[in-house]
């Protein structure tokens, strides 16, 4: 959700602006710019829709010292050129690029009116060019209009600067939104996240709240709120830029659906060293010890949360499971020892950094679960562990929640003292395996869903958390209404929308329960509906439609996910939609 890049030196700025801007577009956007620094002055280019097209009216011709470029996700204001980011200041002292959103903005432009600016946008982010003008032209200095600018801002921010007449320096700001920077040769760095300066930057290293800087063409200064210089440590991540390419497949998705039965293997690999767990022995006390295990998260990942707090139920712990959202405007906490498990691929998300700060101003103790070293949430935990997915570029996330729910489930036998979880972690690899390897056959079942309007998903227990993630990943890649829902709770009001031929798929994975959905599955049919059933083979009788290898019931998300991942990969692929880059839809939700 909003990409920055920048960067300064002897190198192609305004190819690597463009080329940034490309590799985070996986992030979501609907307008993109840029800003080019020449000897002649700073040119700014805007477009809205597809950074191809800015490609295509940003000269290549320029004389270019420095660059900030950017793309936007609509806040204030539509997707237009005009609300595309660079902004410029009024009298045209500052040009800059923000991530983030200024929850004060309406004050700040009132009192800037009142002082005679006048604006061209409807965005919050001209505010910020204005009031770094307006406090530049009262301190006729640079870093002190910075901070004094800082000072008024309330929200979240990245920012990265240009001013005129200085081609020596990118200025930034952050607080809340993610921002990098980057040492290359000859050339300094910074951007949303480290992926579009891998090939030119040496090493990386996150700004934190409240720090403010810049970079040149051999320095990178970075300032700490109170004004002392930070020292952070900069690190290089194990990726190599091959790693973020297509690699032959036609979209991210599916690349990264195929990807599962190796990141479990890697989690494996990461957590367990043959006779025993590698987590931090503190952790896994932390974790025994807490009174009420409470998971936070969004979307998929709150999906993959559902089936943690199961896990912990198993042990007998009292767990529950909150959506960031939610819980940030009533965080309610009844234990008196709580463990906070924040999940999040991303590690960025707005709305999770917000609990994170609730969770910090009580002190309490916090693991987060992310994909992201070096993110935000990763390093704002008490205790943090890695999924080690590899990057996930599709918007839709799909081998991070097989993480997620492999790595809790490695965690739960930790905590349980045994380690058969890891052999049945690799039946689950076999399993996926066998799932990839026969997907071609969910092709007519997808192009069946494909003409549909409604489809539903059902199933108990795991299988009713299954079902919700199967239907947030139908919905969000083609569009197609959809609900996951509990199968005994249909008649309490949603089988009213039965109607004939509407299409219902079902997950059978345990004993327990095979009767019961059965039963469900019975109801819907007697009123239209056609049932499409996903079961685990030693579950299969004659007329189920979809069947996958057997695994242990609490690990069969793991597998009976990817058939859902597919059927919506390819019901998309049908109705050829972009799908990797959903209408609306953002990778990283950086803002609340
Ligand atoms: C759906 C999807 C989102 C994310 C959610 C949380 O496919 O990707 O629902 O799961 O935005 O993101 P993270 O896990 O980065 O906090």
């Amino acid at each position: 959700m909003c990409g920055i890049v920048g960067g300064i030196g002897q190198f192609p700025i305004r190819d690597y602006l463009i080329n940034g801007l490309k590799t985070l577009d996986y992030r979501g956007y609907d307008s993109a710019g840029v800003a080019l620094a020449e000897p002649e002055g700073i040119r700014v280019f805007r477009m809205p829709g597809r950074v191809q097209a800015l490609d295509e009216a940003t000269p290549r011709d320029l004389h270019v010292v420095l660059g900030i470029g950017h793309t936007r996700w609509a806040t204030h204001g539509a997707p237009t050129a005009n609300n595309a980011h660079p902004h410029t200041s009024m009298n045209g002292e500052f040009v800059l690029v923000h991530n983030g959103v200024i929850d004060n903005f309406r004050h700040l432009k009132n009192k800037l009116e009142a002082e005679g600016y006048v604006f061209h946008s409807e965005t919050d982010t001209e505010v910020v060019a204005n009031l770094l003008e307006f406090h530049y032209n009262r301190l006729k200095n640079v870093k002190a209009a910075m901070l004094a600018m800082i000072e008024e801002l309330q929200g979240s921010y990245a920012l990265a600067i240009l001013k005129k007449g200085d081609l020596k320096h990118i200025y930034f700001a952050k607080n809340r939104s993610p921002l990098v920077v980057g040492h290359g040769e000859g050339k300094n760095l910074l951007a949303s996240d480290f992926l579009p300066m891998l090939k030119e930057g040496k090493d990386f290293a996150p700004i934190l709240d409240h720090q403010y800087g810049y970079i040149t063409e051999d320095t990178i200064k970075i300032f700490n709120e109170d004004g002392s210089v930070a020292n952070p440590k900069f690190t290089r991540p194990d990726l190599k830029i091959e790693d973020i390419g297509l690699q032959g497949y036609p979209h991210y998705m599916l690349k990264e659906i195929e990807e599962a039965p190796a990141v479990v293997r890697r989690l494996i690999d990461n957590y367990f060293d043959g006779n025993q767990f590698l987590f931090d022995p503190k952790l896994i006390n932390k974790l025994k010890a807490a009174d009420d295990i409470i998971f936070i998260a969004c979307g998929t990942s709150y999906h993959a949360c559902l089936i943690g707090r199961r896990y912990m139920e198993y042990l007998g712990k009292r767990s529950e499971v909150y959506i960031a959202s939610e819980w940030a405007y009533h965080p309610f906490v009844s234990a008196k020892n709580p463990m906070f498990v924040i999940v999040s691929q991303s590690g960025e998300t707005a709305d999770l950094i917000r609990c994170m700060e609730i969770i910090n101003s009580r002190g309490a103790v916090s693991l987060t679960i992310t994909n992201t070293k070096g993110s935000t949430l990763e390093r704002d935990a008490t205790y943090s562990l890695l999924l080690f997915a590899g990057v996930e570029i599709a918007v839709a996330s799909t081998k991070a929640y097989v993480a997620q729910v492999a790595l809790l489930s490695l965690l739960t036998g930790a905590m349980d003292d045994s380690t058969a979880v890891v052999s049945h972690l690799y039946d689950v690899i076999k399993a996926e395996n066998a799932v990839i390897a026969n997907s071609e056959s969910l092709k007519p079942t997808a192009k069946y869903l494909s003409g549909k309007k409604d489809v539903f998903f059902l199933g108990r227990g795991t299988d009713y958390d299954v079902a919700l993630e199967a239907s947030l990943k139908l919905k969000e890649i083609t569009y197609i209404h959809s609900e996951g829902l509990p199968g005994g709770e249909l008649k309490h009001g949603p089988i009213a929308l039965i109607e004939k031929d509407t299409p219902v798929i079902g997950f059978i994975s345990d004993p327990l329960t095979d009767l019961p959905i059965r039963s469900n599955f019975k109801e819907v049919e007697a009123r239209g509906a056609t049932v499409i059933t996903v079961v685990s083979k030693s579950l299969a009788k004659a007329g189920d439609s979809i069947t996958v290898p057997d695994v242990k019931e609490y690990l069969s998300p793991l597998v009976k996910v990817l058939v859902a991942q597919y059927l919506a990969y390819f019901a998309a692929l049908e109705l050829k939609v972009n799908i990797d880059k959903p209408r609306n839809l953002a990778k990283s939700v950086t803002v609340e």
